[in-house]
C-alpha cells in the first residue's frame, strides 16, 4: 500500500487505511486465512484478490436492491474503497441449514433444512472467544438499542433473502453467513466488512449424490483441501452470471 496511507486498524482478514477523504478508507484483503479463533493459520496465494472480488460483486447486488452497505468501488485487485463506519461489535448469523457450531451446541443434525432462518448473534471480542449473546445483553451492555437491533436484524433477513435466492442461480446453497454493521459519520447504520466464502457455507448443488461440498472456508476448517480451487469457482460462477 502507498505509504501516505495510514494504517488504522489491521484484522485477522484484512487491514484498513486512510483514504484522502476522511469519511472514507480503504480496505485491503489479505492472503491470511484463520480459524478457531485464530488458533488455526495459513496463507493461500491469491485468496485477497478473491475474496475482494466476490465482495465486491455482492456489495454490488445488494446495493442495487437497496440495501444500504459501505462498499464505495473496487480501488485494485485486493483493494475496495469503503466508507468509513464504526463497527457496532456483534457478528449477526442468519442460518438456512443446520451445520457448524450449531449443531455443536444442540442435537440438531447437520444439514437439517430449518423451517425459517435462524438468527444467532455473537459478541466480536476476540479475547472472549466470540460469545453467543442474548438480546437483553446487547442492551445491558449498551451496544444498541432495541430499535437499531430490530433495524439490524431485519435488514440481515432482506439479506438473506437476495443472497438467497442469487446463489441459488450460480447452483450455490446458501448454508448460511455471518454479517457486521456499523455506523457511519451520520449514523446511519451501513453492512460492513465482507461477504465472501470466508464468512458464508456455500455448498455446491451441481452434485449427483447427497454429498456435502463445501466452496468455503469449511475446506480450510475441515482440512478437506482445494481451499483456492473453491475460492476460484465461486468466483468463476458470479462472473459468469452476472
Ligand atoms: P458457525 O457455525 O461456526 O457458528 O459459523 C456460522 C457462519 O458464520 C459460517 O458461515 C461461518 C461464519 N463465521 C464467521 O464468518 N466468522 C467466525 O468467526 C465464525 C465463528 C463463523
Ligand atoms: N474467523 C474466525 C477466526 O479467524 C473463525 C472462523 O471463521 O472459523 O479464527
Amino acid at each position: 500500500m502507498n505509504n501516505k496511507y495510514e494504517l488504522i486498524y489491521e484484522g485477522k482478514a484484512k487491514k484498513v487505511f486512510t483514504h484522502d477523504d476522511s469519511d472514507k478508507v480503504i480496505i485491503e484483503f489479505k492472503d491470511d486465512a484463520t480459524a478457531f479463533n485464530a488458533l488455526k493459520k495459513a496463507k493461500f496465494e491469491g485468496k485477497g484478490r478473491l475474496n475482494c472480488q466476490i465482495s465486491a460483486r455482492i456489495f454490488e447486488l445488494l446495493i442495487k436492491k437497496n440495501i444500504p452497505t459501505h462498499f464505495i468501488k473496487l480501488k485494485n485487485e485486493n483493494t475496495m474503497i469503503a466508507q468509513k463506519i464504526k463497527v457496532i461489535p456483534l457478528e449477526i448469523v442468519l442460518r438456512n441449514t443446520a451445520y457448524g457450531s450449531l449443531c455443536k451446541q444442540t442435537n440438531i443434525k447437520p444439514g437439517t433444512v430449518l423451517e425459517k432462518p435462524l438468527i444467532d448473534i455473537y459478541l466480536k471480542n476476540d479475547a472472549l472467544n466470540d460469545p453467543l449473546i442474548t438480546k437483553d445483553r446487547i442492551q445491558l451492555m449498551n451496544i444498541l438499542s432495541a430499535k437499531d437491533l430490530d433495524y439490524v436484524i431485519n435488514l440481515t433477513l432482506k439479506i438473506n433473502k437476495i443472497l438467497k435466492s442469487f446463489f441459488r442461480n450460480i447452483q450455490l446453497n446458501l448454508v448460511d453467513f455471518k454479517l457486521e454493521f456499523g455506523y457511519d459519520l451520520k449514523n446511519n447504520i451501513l453492512l460492513g466488512d465482507e461477504i465472501s466464502p470466508d464468512n458464508c457455507r456455500l455448498w455446491d448443488l451441481d452434485q449427483k449424490n447427497d454429498m456435502i461440498v463445501s466452496l468455503d472456508k469449511d475446506r480450510f476448517r475441515n482440512d478437506l483441501g482445494g481451499f483456492i480451487e473453491a475460492y476460484s469457482e465461486i468466483n468463476r460462477r458470479i462472473n459468469n452470471f452476472i
